[in-house]
């Protein structure tokens, strides 16, 4: 599947209201980033344009995919928010026989982040953190190491999000966790 094939399932399947421009932004943002990084633009492409595949389907048909798709059933047990990310996995292989696992775990692990993510899965996340549109405190410094270095980034991005959940006194999924702690270690334990 090419670039225009997917943006053409991607608009049926969404409209071309905001969440496709939303969709087209951060496509155009992980292309960037993917040339910046020597990425594969191809599955750079493919998983942007599918992060949010499931981004409208109700919350209830979500959570039927989360037990049945056999994705990770502790999601259940936190924000409903998370789940459009593994659902979108599931059913791009369903669907359209997708079965490369990094873009796969690209679009699966959007939502949360997970410990050990490859290149593809950081820039993915962080083009959706980033993309022009975005506008909340943190952003313009995470838009700024996102040209430095891809890691920095991604701690700035997941220590904005779980100091946002900690105000909110929201539940905190384990891996944004293990991705935070997998990044700082990386750059020598600290204590
Ligand atoms: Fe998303
Ligand atoms: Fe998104």
């Amino acid at each position: 599947m090419n670039r225009e094939q997917a943006l053409d399932i991607l608009q049926k399947a969404l409209g071309d209201g905001p969440r496709y421009k939303h969709s087209v932004r951060v496509l155009e943002t992980a292309v960037g980033l993917a040339e910046k990084y020597e990425e594969d633009v191809k599955k750079v492409e493919l998983a942007a344009i599918f992060h949010d595949y499931a981004k409208l389907m109700p919350v209830d048909q979500l959570k039927n995919w989360i037990l049945s798709a056999k994705e990770d059933s502790r999601l259940i047990d936190y924000h409903p928010e998370l789940w459009h990310g593994p659902v979108a996995a599931y059913l791009v292989q369903k669907e359209f026989g997708m079965d490369d696992p990094d873009v796969l775990n690209a679009i699966r692990y959007h939502t949360t982040g997970r410990a050990k993510m490859s290149r593809l899965e950081k820039i993915i996340f962080l083009a959706d953190y980033i993309e022009p549109e975005r506008n909340f405190p943190g952003i313009q410094e995470t838009r700024d190491l996102a040209k430095k270095n891809l890691d920095e980034a991604m701690v700035k991005a997941l220590s904005n999000t779980i100091v946002f959940l900690l105000s909110k006194k929201s539940a905190i999924y384990p891996d944004t966790f293990e991705a935070y702690n997998d990044l700082i270690r990386k750059g020598g334990i600290r204590f």
